[in-house]
């Protein structure tokens, strides 16, 4: 059955150039699951954007020495490039500085004030005399009350992901200046009252059984150690930000101050949507239905992917939002949370910059090298880590080795002795399969299972399971030519070895259908050579085991005697030692 699914990638930070660690974190593995949803023929709106307001914006563009808005739209169209370099599928790539994330932050602040669920307080706040200002959330940095970590920033505790208040650290210190000359002084801020809700998301995260174990973990941790879901400030004294309004109205006392950017961010999922439709002349409905439970959004299942860092503020704060309206909006379905990855024995680090960046990667290798590299090692179940050895080894096997090296071989092979169509002869794929030995009731014994595996791990979004289903699918390949030789048996028998390599022809169609979510450009190069059109993807793990197999066998004989194809390029290129040996030693400093 068709369903739709509303597929949000956490949005990153506005300021400079994403790292590996970030992308195989929410955006790169949400494309995947976007990618594979479509390919099953459902509905997908697949949403990111720019995380544009608050202070880490207000920084980096005070140190590129331009005004904010114009770092931000510059930096907005890098990070849209790189994501179309990485084949990063997104139905839209919005901006949180967007009109329709203003009107809707003022939108939903306003109903929250009428529900009851805003406070104004008095609140003492950090003000910097060598700065001359109040230094909010991430001007700040001291030691973790928490853990001891010294480098934690005012909201939040980058170590052990503790969320703060800026009063909280110990020994703080202005990130602008490093002056310790700091004060508190009185400021009035809006108070999201989340704690009168405390119960409603305890049920609400309870009732979700089905979630991993890292997302419902962290969210009650929060909702049951000590303050975790005390009220929290939504508002900050800045100039970059959703001004402070009750929907269309002035705020009175708030004038000048702007919400804080955890506030807007997520809004952004919905005003992403929005942007969407306006940039297609849609309208309202055409969002409406992906986000009102009263307008169609009753039967959409919504995932959202996000690094672990990321949890509290998805199953909790936003959550918070969104129930606090008092109106039908989607709440998400199933959070896809991840661990980090480590870079070579340490983090990456973007103000450190160490590690490898999208426009790095991508001006080394192709998109779909580093794709296949971060899927099949996600931090799913723990922290992984990138090394430039283990890059090297599982590039040039798994891509080259076993898949290109596979593809070559039959492509040339049925070229030179059958020109360059599918060759005709021996059996049919469908006759095979009601006959042991035959090379097609080899080829679906060996692989019905581990598709229906991949299936099942796409649909469950096990990334990694999933890419080790298909490694041993594309394996399978060069095992089936191992097994029957095609090149021994054509000197006796062409009509055997037709068969084998119309079969193994077929295979590669399949492969690369399956393949497509991992490695895009990969798959259509391959799919143009084969001439081939329909993508559509079987229905394989629909039911009964037998009906698996009849959909496996109707895929072996879709490219029929007589159809062209020709000799794709070299589909992959190995990776060499001394180009391996020099990448590391460039990548260990520190990015210029
Ligand atoms: N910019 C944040 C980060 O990179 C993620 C924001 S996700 C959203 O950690 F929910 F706020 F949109
Ligand atoms: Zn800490």
């Amino acid at each position: 059955m068709m369903e739709r699914i509303l597929i949000t990638s956490a949005i990153p930070y506005i300021n400079g150039i994403k790292h590996l660690g970030n992308l195989v974190g929410s955006q790169l593995p949400a494309d995947l699951y976007a990618r594979y949803m479509r390919a099953r023929g459902h509905e997908v709106m697949f949403i990111c954007a720019t995380d544009e307001h608050g202070t880490p914006a207000e920084l980096a563009a005070a140190k590129a020495g331009k005004p904010v808005a114009e770092y931000c739209a510059e930096m907005w169209q890098v990070q849209k490039d790189l994501s179309d370099g990485f084949r990063l599928s997104f139905d839209k790539f919005g901006r949180s500085s967007s009109p329709q994330n203003r009107r809707l932050t003022q939108y939903f602040a306003g109903r929250l004030a009428d529900n009851g669920l805003i406070e104004e307080v008095s609140e003492r706040q950090v003000y910097s005399n060598a700065d001359g200002r109040f230094l909010p959330d991430r001007y700040i940095e001291g030691t973790c009350p928490n853990c001891g970590y010294e480098r934690a920033r005012g909201d939040q505790c980058e170590n052990c992901t503790k969320q703060l208040d800026p009063t909280d650290l110990i020994d703080p210190r202005s990130a602008i200046s490093g002056s310790t000359d700091l004060e508190v002084r009185e400021t009035k801020h809006l108070y999201l009252r989340q704690s009168q809700m405390k119960d409603q998301l305890d049920a609400w995260i309870t009732s979700k059984t089905d979630w991993p174990i890292l997302t419902t973990s962290i969210a009650k941790k929060w909702l049951h150690d000590g303050d975790g879901l005390r009220d929290r400030g939504i508002t900050r004294d800045l100039d970059w930000g959703v001004p402070v309004q009750k929907g269309d109205d002035v705020w009175p006392g708030m004038e000048g101050k702007v919400f804080y950017v955890w506030f807007d961010a997520p809004i952004e999922y919905i005003a992403a949507t929005k942007e969407w439709a306006d940039g297609k002349g849609l309208d309202d409905a055409a969002w409406r239905r992906w986000w009102r439970t009263d307008e169609g959004a009753d039967d959409v299942r919504y995932v959202q992917f996000m690094g672990k860092d990321n949890v509290p503020f998805h199953t909790l704060s936003f959550p918070a939002t969104i129930m606090g309206s008092g109106e039908p909006w989607k709440l998400v379905d199933y959070i896809k949370s991840f661990n980090y990855l480590n870079y070579d024995g340490g983090q990456f680090s973007t103000s450190q910059g160490r590690g490898v960046f999208m426009d790095q990667a991508l001006s080394l290798l192709p998109a779909d090298y580093w794709r296949w590299w971060l899927l099949s090692h996600a931090p799913e179940n723990s922290d992984s880590e990138f090394t430039w050895e283990n890059f090297q080894a599982s590039a040039n096997k798994d891509l080259s080795d076993v898949l290109g090296n596979f593809v070559s071989r039959v492509t040339k092979f049925a070229r030179s002795k059958f020109g360059e169509v599918v060759p005709e002869g021996g059996s049919t794929a469908a006759e095979d399969a009601n006959s042991p030995d035959t090379p097609g009731h080899w080829l679906v014994l060996a692989v019905s299972q581990n598709i229906a595996l991949y299936e099942q791990h796409m649909e469950n979004m096990e990334v990694r399971k999933a890419a080790n289903e298909l490694r041993r699918i594309w394996a399978a390949g060069n095992e089936y030519l191992q097994e029957f030789a095609p090149w021994s048996v054509h000197k006796e028998n062409p009509d055997a070895a037709a068969h084998i390599v119309r079969l193994a022809l077929n295979y590669i169609r399949l492969l690369a259908i399956l393949s497509r979510p991992f490695i895009p450009d990969t798959s259509a190069a391959i799919l143009n050579a084969l001439n081939v059109e329909d993508t559509n993807w079987l229905r394989f793990n629909s039911g009964k085991e037998s009906n698996r197999i009849n959909a496996l066998v109707e895929s072996l004989s879709a490219l029929p005697p007589g159809h062209a194809f020709t000799v794709p390029d070299n589909l992959f290129r190995k990776i060499g030692d001394e180009e391996r040996v020099e990448w590391s030693e460039r990548f260990a400093g520190v990015r210029a």
